[in-house]
């Protein structure tokens, strides 16, 4: 009984996870930090990020779909809707 409780638990647990697969912190630190942590343009640089904010999420998103320069598409997120996310949560720590 006490097995079955405990993978009751899990599964809850696992489900949780799917569910904020789209948070975008958690695509940003999985998926875009090895690049945006590290080269320009820099989360957090505001000035870096200025004239690309001006664009909005909507050309953003758009953007990182097809890639950019040493960007590949989607920046290697999973989905548009994981890219999206990550966007709003780029431009939202340039701010
Ligand atoms: C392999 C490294 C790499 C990864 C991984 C990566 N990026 Fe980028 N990203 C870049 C580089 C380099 C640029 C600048 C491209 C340029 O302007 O030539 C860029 C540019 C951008 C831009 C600006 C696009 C524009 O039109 O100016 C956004 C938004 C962006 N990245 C978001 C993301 C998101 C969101 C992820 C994760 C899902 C991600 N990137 C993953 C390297 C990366």
């Amino acid at each position: 009984m006490k097995k079955i409780a405990w993978m009751l638990g899990l599964a809850g647990m696992l489900a949780v996870g799917a569910a904020a697969a789209a948070d975008g912190k958690a695509v940003y630190d999985a998926t875009c930090s090895g690049c945006h942590s590290a080269m320009a343009p820099k989360i957090g640089d505001k000035a870096a990020w200025a004239p690309r904010i001006k664009k909005g999420v909507a050309a953003l998103t758009a953007s990182v779909m097809k890639g950019k320069g040493a960007m590949p598409p989607k920046g290697g997120a999973a989905s548009e809707a994981e890219v999206r996310a990550a966007v709003a949560y780029l431009i939202g720590r340039a701010k």
